[in-house]
């Protein structure tokens, strides 16, 4: 027999969207994994700018919820039907929402075994972000040796692996920072050339290091008034990829501009449809352990906070103190 509820579990619960401070550490009960489903005991979870969009209420969310989209841990119990994985097993998952905890349900098709050679906490803070650098790179534009692309917030978590990522594949990268000390953060991880954004127009200076040229991509995950000035870095027939807005939401654009512009394209993807199949999600995580297992994508976690912590490490996140990856840990 099935109960409802048979065990509980700290966790983060938001009630109301606001500030860092509507993160509470609450316990919860955490349902028994039903057919097709495990209970994974969380090692660490990663900390996601879009757990930051959903707990201000940038992206809507039906209260109360429990944040994170990411965390890596070991099977505990596994539901009837499942074969493929057992108790014990090293794993990671990127969705649904509710990783801030000790404990989670997740269903196998959502789950990936973790191989040796990832520790548990790196997964936390890699999957997500790398997953996202995989179908950026790969998918949504095609990035070729010899090119010479643009990288937002080069230091950032999604942008330590891009650029990584983006310099295995041959390229030649422009990395923008927001501060003198992520410099050398944004050159450890293969920019050739670093900008620091508010010391240097960017735009001039890509079109200095291209002889005018521009760029074939920019990734940018920072949004706001950086957008526009990101479509004149592009080359003729280049591709606007906005991932995402850290600094505030993406302008209204009316594409009559796109053609005198240079015949541009722009395309705001979301990691969700380009891992919405099971085959897509595993294939997308083998690429990503491929290039780290091979050393290409080094996957440090930078920063380490208790999961009761998840308010500093928002307020720290927000105020552009971090670099790189970042975990909770329960
Ligand atoms: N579409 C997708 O599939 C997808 C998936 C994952 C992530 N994302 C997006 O990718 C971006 C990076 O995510 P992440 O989790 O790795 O975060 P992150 O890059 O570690 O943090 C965001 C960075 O944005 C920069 N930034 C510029 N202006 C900012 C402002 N006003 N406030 C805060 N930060 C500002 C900061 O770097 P500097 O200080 O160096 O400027 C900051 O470190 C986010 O926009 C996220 O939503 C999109």
């Amino acid at each position: 027999m099935w109960s409802d509820t048979i065990v509980t579990t700290q966790a983060i619960v938001v009630h109301e969207s606001g500030g860092p401070q509507v993160l509470k550490y609450e316990e919860i009960t955490v349902p028994e994994p039903g057919p097709g489903q495990v209970l994974v005991r969380n090692h660490a979870v990663g900390l996601n700018f879009l757990d930051v969009y959903l707990r201000s209420g940038r992206y809507p969310a039906k209260v109360p919820f429990i944040p994170g989209h990411e965390g890596a841990g070991v099977v505990e119990r596994v539901g009837i039907g499942v074969e493929d994985f057992s108790v014990g097993d090293r794993v990671g998952y990127i969705d649904p929402m509710g990783s801030y905890a000790g404990l989670v349900t997740r269903s196998v098709d959502r789950l990936v075994k973790l191989p040796d050679g990832i520790e548990v906490k790196d997964a936390a803070g890699l999957l997500l972000k790398g997953m996202t650098a995989e179908y950026l790179l790969r998918r949504t534009y095609r990035v070729m040796a010899g090119q010479t692309i643009l990288v937002h917030a080069a230091a950032g978590g999604v942008g330590q692996i891009l650029c990584q990522w983006a310099k295995h594949l041959g390229a030649t990268v422009i990395g923008t920072v927001g501060s003198a000390a992520k410099r050398q953060i944004a050159e450890n991880v293969g920019c050739d050339h670093v900008i620091i954004n508010g010391q240097e127009d960017f735009v001039a200076t890509v079109h200095d290091i291209t002889a005018g040229h521009g760029v074939p991509v920019v990734y940018d995950g920072v949004g706001g008034e950086g957008f526009m000035k990101s479509l004149d870095c592009l080359a003729p027939r280049g591709t606007m990829v906005a991932f995402g807005a850290a600094a505030g939401p993406i302008p209204p654009l009316d594409v009559q501009e796109l053609g005198p512009k240079g015949s541009l394209y722009v395309t705001r993807p979301m990691l969700g449809p380009y891992v919405a199949t099971t085959e897509d999600l595993n294939a997308s995580a083998q690429a990503l352990f491929d290039v780290v297992l091979d050393g290409h994508v080094k996957v440090e976690v930078a920063n380490t906070y208790r999961l009761a912590e998840a308010a500093q490490a928002h307020a720290d996140l927000e105020l552009r103190k971090l670099a790189g990856s970042t975990i909770l840990v329960p």
